[in-house]
């Protein structure tokens, strides 16, 4: 249940934009943003309910905050929903409001032949509510996959607009492909 006294979506956004001016490292901004996050993501309510939801039919993306130097979406997987693997070109935080959610962190490596890599996984996590995830470059490729029958609800922060950024995706053999995310399919 929300009270006065809950941490609120404003404070967080004026909280990381101090932490992104005051720091350079992606280690020290990720690990100031994440107990903020965890904190946040406690208190549902303080997401609007109208961007924890998805539309029938679609996708859940949502601009929560959007700033040269982070920005904070809302992100609802539907069941079964899968991004296959992906980097990001700056850190992140990921954290879990509702349901859950697994994410698989890969290292690429280089492999013979043009577009390919080779991707080895580094762990697989299951993220329920109230967790928290850091991405800092040299570890950011993921792959985010909902195995329930529920929607899951969380908030993306990242260190840059992913919107028009030319980042690369993979598919499970390694196969590579230019990814831009449209609009603001922030992941
Ligand atoms: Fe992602």
């Amino acid at each position: 249940m929300a009270t006065t006294t809950a941490y609120t979506l404003k404070e967080f956004i004026a909280d990381v934009d101090r932490i992104a001016r005051e720091e350079q490292s992606a280690q020290v901004i990720t690990g100031r943003v994440a107990p903020l996050l965890a904190k946040l993501v406690k208190n549902p309510d303080a997401v609007p309910a109208e961007f924890r939801r998805r539309p029938e039919g679609g996708r859940g993306r949502y601009m929560l905050h959007r700033a040269p130097h982070f920005n904070v979406t809302s992100v609802i997987w539907g069941p079964g929903d899968t991004a296959s693997a992906h980097n990001h070109e700056t850190w992140g935080v990921i954290g879990v409001i509702e349901n859950e959610i697994e994410e698989t962190r890969y290292r690429v490596a280089e492999a013979p032949g043009a577009g390919r890599a080779k991707l080895e996984v580094t762990r697989v996590m299951r993220h329920t509510p109230g967790a928290v995830s850091c991405l800092v470059p040299g570890d950011e490729v993921h792959r985010m996959h909902n195995s329930t029958g529920r929607d899951t609800v969380e908030i993306h922060v990242y260190g840059r607009d992913l919107a028009g950024l030319r980042r690369k995706t993979w598919a499970a053999d390694g196969t590579e492909k230019p990814l831009v995310s449209p609009k603001y399919l922030n992941c």
